[in-house]
């Protein structure tokens, strides 16, 4: 029976609702499979915060290094600021384990309201890949003069060539996987950012003649705002820098339903270390409590982790599930136009397996 270690952080918020729902599903798929799951709970979160001035301890990512993934939920809290929480948990665990690859799926389901106009299921079916570990994250900067009235602040984005060239070379490599479209758009602001992102331009043209049964285009990231929302259906892998990538995979979310369906893997792909799998979305402070997070995202994004870990089989299931629940439209959270609850709609997930 093959094992899979598993860190669990469910963080804040919702990630705690929405993460206890994915472990029962996710223990469910394994039931008479050959695998099985270790879950091990960290409890780094604000609440730890609160109680120990940190959101994890010093030697935590020395503690989640040998697991084979970390699943977590959500971080951040109406009451400490977001640069605090994010800055302690989980953006040094992305950078720390070189999570360079962010993917995050937006796929148009049938049974779901989108907000865009003569649009047919799966008319949208295209896959970001985030820069994960540097770019505008780099977490490079600071203050000068703090707190008097002639205060600087600098905050610098780093690009490096093989920080380009590597996350490029997984979108075209996961174009030719996906046997959709066989297309990559590469997103920039080349117009205005003259240096790093002629540097990341520079490095798409050298990868994309690695591939020449691949398309390609580029935008600029004012314009694919634009287009995701007129002309979703002409993408299929989009490869963008880590602000930029953040901010299309909400739009990315929200024509395909909601953030509540929103997956996503923070991928290491030369697998030395462990990836990390989190939903786009975040600890959605004004519906904690109330029970009606949707828990699809989080369990949308264990079906990442399945494949990740290589239980192709499993993953699917788990997708099918998902989309039977949707389709049906009987139980479905209020994000998705239904009035069920979170623990209902993880129970519908089941039964359907
Ligand atoms: P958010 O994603 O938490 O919420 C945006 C909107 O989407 C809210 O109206 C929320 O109710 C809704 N929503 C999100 N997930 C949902 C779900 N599963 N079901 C139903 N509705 C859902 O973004 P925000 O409000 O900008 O951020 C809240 C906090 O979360 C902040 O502290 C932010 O920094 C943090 N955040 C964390 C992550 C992460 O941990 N990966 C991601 C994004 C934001
Ligand atoms: C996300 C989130 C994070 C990000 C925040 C919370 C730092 O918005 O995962 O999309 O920008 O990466
Ligand atoms: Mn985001």
């Amino acid at each position: 029976m093959k094992k899979y270690k598993i860190a669990v952080i469910p963080g804040d918020g919702i990630g705690v609702e929405v993460v206890s729902s994915a472990l029962e599903v996710l223990t469910h798929v394994s039931k008479n499979k050959d695998f099985e799951f270790e879950f091990t709970n960290f409890d780094w979160s604000s609440e730890y915060y609160f109680k120990n001035g940190v959101m994890m301890p010093e030697d935590g990512i020395n503690q989640l290094s040998n697991f084979d993934a970390i699943f977590l939920g959500a971080v951040g809290h109406p009451d400490i600021q977001d640069h605090i929480t994010l800055n302690g948990l989980l953006l040094p665990i992305r950078r720390a384990f070189d999570q360079f690859a962010c993917v995050r799926p937006s796929i148009l389901y049938p049974g779901v309201d989108t907000p865009l106009k003569n649009i047919k299921p799966y008319d949208v079916d295209f896959i970001v890949v985030r820069e994960n570990t540097e770019g505008e994250y780099a977490n490079v900067g600071g203050f000068q003069y703090k707190n008097f009235p002639d205060e600087v602040a600098v905050q610098s984005a780093v690009f490096t060539r093989k920080g380009c060239e590597r996350v490029i070379r997984y979108a075209f490599e996961l174009a030719i996987e996906r046997n959709k479209k066989n297309h990559v758009t590469s997103i920039t602001k080349s117009n205005a950012q003259g240096y790093s992102m002629t540097l990341w331009d520079r490095c798409f043209e050298d990868i994309k003649s690695e591939y020449p049964q691949i398309s390609t285009n580029s935008l600029l990231i004012d314009a694919a705002c634009m287009d995701f929302i007129r002309k979703p259906s002409e993408f299929d892998v989009v490869v963008a820098s880590n602000l930029f990538g953040d901010i299309l995979t909400d739009i990315g979310a929200i024509i395909t339903g909601s953030m509540g369906l929103a997956s996503s893997g923070n991928i290491d792909p030369t697998g030395k270390n462990p990836s990390m799998f989190e939903p786009t979305h975040g600890s959605a402070p004004d519906i904690v409590g109330k029970e009606i997070s949707n828990p699809m995202a989080q369990i949308l994004t264990a079906g990442i982790m399945l494949s990740h870990l290589g239980e192709n089989e499993s993953a699917n299931e788990l997708e099918n599930s998902v989309k039977k629940v949707i389709e049906s439209g009987e139980i479905l959270t209020p994000d998705l136009g239904g009035n069920s609850k979170t623990k209902d709609v993880t129970q519908a997930i089941i039964s359907n397996l």
